[in-house]
């Protein structure tokens, strides 16, 4: 996609995402916050207006924060949001790169973010970058993969997420030059990295799901991540 690409909606972003989809959105970024251990350092990939960055913050406070956007204009409105709360941006280190050419530091973050960012790609560019990810974790690390998806099962809630999938592809693809035409299920990829998803998380039947991914080693004291997979009106 086009660097640029979403300055333009950056300021009215926040705004469209509660007009159109209220606090869910919101829910599934943060549907493991509750159950995750202390991360020493996190990346958070695409972060966009800074909502997830935000509730780590206030939960994390001591946590060293990458995040890492493509779009000027959103990092300035999460800026933005974290001075209006009074949320000090000390820990944070501001990327404004393309996440396809940014350096990771490996085997660094004990979580990952990637909400409604892994949905931004296609499958060439998710080979190449989730790799790439993976290797930036610690052993034991979290990731939290939050997209639209197409749902496996229920003719109707397939139908419905095809027909909703279509209308925002086609109005990012206008707005901001997104270069996916379509979602592509990273779960294959992730696989055959080794990742192995801890938890899974449905709403608005299937049209949006949270995961919780980890490397195998992970601690028994996780347990509390694999029994939240559950679905969400
Ligand atoms: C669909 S928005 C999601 C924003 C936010 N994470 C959320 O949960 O709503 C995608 C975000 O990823 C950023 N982005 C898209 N492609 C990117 C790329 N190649 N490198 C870095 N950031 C990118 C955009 O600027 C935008 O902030």
């Amino acid at each position: 996609m086009r660097l640029q690409g979403f300055d333009g909606l950056a300021r009215w972003y926040r705004a469209m995402e509660f007009l159109l989809a209220g606090s869910l959105l919101q829910r599934a970024r943060m549907q493991y916050l509750e159950g995750m251990p202390l991360p020493r350092k996190i990346l958070l990939l695409g972060e966009g207006p800074g909502r997830l960055l935000e509730a780590l913050l206030l939960r994390f406070p001591t946590a060293q924060c990458t995040v890492v956007d493509a779009s000027q204009k959103m990092i300035q409105v999460a800026q933005q949001r974290l001075k209006r709360r009074g949320i000090s941006c000390d820990g944070i280190t501001w990327l404004n790169q393309d996440v396809h050419e940014v350096r990771l530091a490996a085997h660094t973050y004990d979580l990952v973010t990637t909400p409604f960012f892994l949905d931004c790609f296609t499958e060439t560019e998710l080979q190449r970058l989730l790799p790439r990810i993976a290797a930036s974790m610690r052993p034991e690390g979290h990731w939290w993969v939050t997209d639209f998806q197409i749902p496996e099962e229920g003719a109707w809630s397939r139908w419905r997420a095809q027909g909703i999938h279509r209308l925002m592809y086609a109005f990012f693809g206008a707005v901001t030059g997104l270069s996916a035409t379509r979602w592509v299920n990273p779960d294959p990829i992730l696989r055959e990295l080794g990742m192995q998803c801890l938890g899974r998380s449905t709403f608005q039947a299937g049209l949006i799901r949270s995961d919780c991914w980890v490397w195998p080693r992970g601690p028994e004291g996780h347990q509390a991540l694999s029994e939240s997979n559950r679905s969400f009106k």
